[in-house]
C-alpha cells in the first residue's frame, strides 16, 4: 500500500477501503506517513466526507493504535462529558468536580485548544503547579480518591489521534464532521468510560455553524458510542456568541471558580447543571441533586482536592496578563450581538490560543465581557477587556473583533437563543 494512492482515492471522491484506512492510519501513528501526506489526506477528507462505514472503521483503526483504558475496578459508576469546543466553553472545569460530588467518577481526558477554541488542559495550566500529564495509576489515583481528574490522554490512548488533532490545528483540517467525531469517539471508546454526554457545539464560534450539520456529528457519535456499548447522550447547544463573560485560560479558570462557589454567569451555570444532570442520569444517578452540591460547597470541595492531586495550588494567584486594553461601546442601546467566532479569534490573536503546534499559549491572555447579548449599554461604557503580554497583538485582535459586536437601538426586542437546544439520544 502506498499513501499517495490513499490521497488520491480520497481527493478523486473515492471510498477509502477498510485496508486503505487500517494501513494510513498505523503507518502514520508509526511516522511512516509524513506530516504533510496526512495533512493532503485529512483536506481531502474534509473536502469530499466520508460515510458512515468509513467513520466507523477510521474510529476504530485509531482506537486500534493504541492502548484501551478499563476503570471496572472503580467502585463508582463511570461518566465523562466532550465538548466539540467553543468560545468560553469552560464547562468541564465545574462539571466534573460536581459530577463527582453526586457520586460518579469522572475520568475527564481533555485537550488542548484547537483553531480558536480553548483547551480545558491550556486553562488549568493557568494555575500553578497543576500537571496535565499523569502516568495511568495517577490517573487512577486521583479517580480513587477524588472521583474526578481531568488531564491529557496518556501517549498510549489514541496516538493517532494525538498526532492528527495537532496536525489539523495548524492545517486547516478542524471544521470536518468525520474527522471530529472520530477524533473524539476513539479517545472517548479507547478511555473506556462506561457512559458519555457530548455537548455538541452549534453557532459562530462552533465548528459547526448551522444546526443541520452538527444534528448529523451528533447523530454520527451517538452511533459510533452506541455501537461500542457506551452509553451515549448528545445536546446541542448555542456557541452564537461565547460563554460566560471569559474567554482565554486564566481568566476562564477563575470564572469557573466563581460557578463553583455558587455565583458565575447564568449561562455557565445553567449548561452546567444540563450537561451534569444528563451524565448522573447516564450513570444510572437519578436521584443525584447537582444544584444542591453546587449550593452547599461540595462541588467546590472536589474541585481543591483534585487540583491539589494534581500538583496544583487552589488557593494560588492565578497570571494576569501584562496589558489590557478596554473597547467600549460605539453608541447606547442594547447589544444584540457578541460574535462567538469574533471574540475566539480576538482571543486566539492575544495569545491564548496556539497558531503552531508547538507554540506556547499565554496563561493571562484573553478578553473579559462586561455585556452579554440582551443588556442595555451607554455609549463609552467597557464593553470588553482585552488582555495579553505582547501588546502588539492588540491592532490584530482587535481587527478580529470588527463587526463583531451590534448594538441596536433602545428598545430594540432582543429573544435570546435557548442554551439547549435539541437532545439527541
Ligand atoms: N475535539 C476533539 O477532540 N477533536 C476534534 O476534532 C474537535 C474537537
Amino acid at each position: 500500500m502506498d499513501v499517495i494512492s490513499v490521497i488520491r482515492t480520497k481527493r478523486d471522491r473515492g471510498r477509502l477501503s477498510d485496508e486503505q484506512i487500517d494501513w494510513v492510519i498505523d503507518a502514520y501513528t508509526k511516522g511512516q506517513v509524513a506530516d504533510e501526506q496526512m495533512s493532503a489526506l485529512a483536506m481531502a477528507i474534509l473536502l469530499n466526507g466520508m460515510d458512515r462505514a468509513e467513520i466507523a472503521r477510521w474510529t476504530a483503526a485509531m482506537i486500534a493504535s493504541g492502548e484501551r483504558m478499563d476503570f471496572s475496578s472503580l467502585p463508582r459508576p463511570t461518566a465523562d462529558k466532550h465538548s466539540t469546543g467553543g468560545v468560553g466553553d469552560k464547562i468541564t472545569l465545574p462539571l466534573a468536580p460536581l459530577v463527582a460530588a453526586c457520586g460518579a467518577a469522572v475520568p475527564q481526558l481533555s485537550g488542548r485548544g484547537l483553531g480558536h477554541t480553548g483547551g480545558t488542559l491550556d486553562k488549568l495550566e493557568s494555575i500553578p503547579g497543576w500537571r496535565a500529564l499523569l502516568s495511568n495509576d495517577e490517573m487512577m489515583g486521583v479517580l480513587r480518591d477524588v472521583g474526578a481528574v481531568i488531564c491529557a490522554a496518556g501517549d498510549g490512548l489514541a496516538p493517532a489521534d494525538k498526532k492528527l488533532y495537532a496536525l489539523r490545528d495548524v492545517t486547516g483540517t478542524v471544521e470536518a464532521i468525520p474527522l471530529i467525531a472520530s477524533s473524539i469517539m476513539s479517545k472517548k471508546i479507547a478511555e473506556g468510560t462506561g457512559s458519555l454526554v457530548l455537548d455538541v457545539k452549534v453557532g459562530s464560534g462552533a465548528f459547526m455553524k448551522n444546526r443541520e450539520d452538527a444534528a448529523e456529528l451528533a447523530r454520527t457519535m451517538v452511533g459510533l458510542g452506541t455501537d461500542h456499548g457506551v452509553k451515549t447522550v448528545a445536546l446541542l447547544t448555542d456557541m452564537s456568541t461565547p460563554l460566560g463573560l471569559t474567554a482565554g485560560n486564566a481568566l476562564e479558570v477563575r470564572e469557573s471558580v466563581e460557578v463553583l462557589a455558587g455565583g458565575g454567569p447564568a449561562d455557565v451555570v445553567e449548561l452546567t447543571l444540563a450537561l451534569a444532570r444528563e451524565m448522573l442520569d447516564a450513570a444510572g444517578l437519578k436521584d443525584a441533586d447537582p444544584a444542591k452540591a453546587l449550593r452547599d460547597g461540595s462541588a467546590m470541595d472536589h474541585w481543591r482536592r483534585m487540583i491539589s492531586a494534581q500538583g496544583g495550588d487552589p488557593d494560588a494567584t492565578l497570571p494576569v496578563a501584562r496589558e489590557q486594553h478596554v473597547v467600549t461601546a460605539s453608541a447606547s442601546g442594547v447589544l444584540t450581538g457578541l460574535d462567538a467566532y469574533a471574540v475566539g479569534v480576538a482571543a486566539w490573536r492575544l495569545g491564548a490560543g496556539r497558531a503552531r503546534k508547538e507554540d506556547p499559549v499565554q496563561a493571562g491572555a484573553g478578553i473579559e465581557m462586561h455585556a452579554k447579548p440582551g443588556d442595555s449599554v451607554t455609549a463609552g461604557q467597557p464593553l470588553l477587556t482585552l488582555h495579553t503580554d505582547t501588546p502588539e497583538r492588540f491592532d490584530y485582535a482587535l481587527q478580529a473583533l470588527e463587526g463583531g459586536v451590534t448594538i441596536s437601538p433602545s428598545g430594540t426586542e432582543f429573544k435570546p437563543q435557548p442554551i439547549v437546544l435539541e437532545r439527541i439520544a
